[in-house]
């Protein structure tokens, strides 16, 4: 019954949920990567895909922490952010605004998971997984890092490229 819910059971499916986008997002890097115009845009999204495996890792560790197995659950929310990322690349492949929309559509992507992640650190700390919230932190991190690389991105060249 949904009565008898929780705040266990609410961070096992945010768990879950973000597991799955992280899946996810491994698998569109390499398309941004490709897409991207600038040699510094493919390394930064190559660069994030390597992290990203390293996140889905310390998911896995958190799964287990709590003694359950890994399990995504769709992820509406990041289906849509990849699918807009992918129409992105369709319309403006060989503009000079490609490159700004793709990092656009890459910080949203970093902005859903610090959302994610920054909730489930504290719910983890409200649970008393102690063991828990250094593995979800290390993922914040470098989810915020890549969020400020891209606006540095965005602010050095793909904006003023964009212009034409
Ligand atoms: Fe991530
Ligand atoms: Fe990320």
């Amino acid at each position: 019954m949904a009565k008898d819910k929780t705040l266990d059971d609410l961070f096992l499916d945010t768990l879950k949920d973000i597991y799955y986008a992280e899946k996810q997002i491994l698998k569109a890097l390499p398309k941004m990567a490709r897409a991207a115009d600038s040699e510094e845009g493919k390394a930064g999204f190559l660069q994030h895909r390597e992290e990203t495996q390293g996140q889905i890792e310390r998911l896995e560790q958190v799964f287990e922490l709590l003694g359950k197995p890994a399990r995504g659950k769709t992820c509406e929310a990041i289906q849509g952010i990849i699918a807009e990322a992918e129409e992105i690349i369709e319309e403006f492949k060989g503009s000079v605004a490609l490159d700004a929309g793709l990092i656009s559509s890459a910080q949203a992507v970093e902005h859903y998971e610090i959302a994610r992640y920054g909730t489930l650190i504290e719910w983890a700390s409200q649970l008393g997984l102690t063991e828990a919230v250094p593995l979800l932190k290390a993922n914040l991190a470098e989810e915020e890092a890549t969020d400020k690389k891209l606006t540095q991105l965005a602010k050095a060249s793909a904006n003023t490229k964009a212009k034409g």
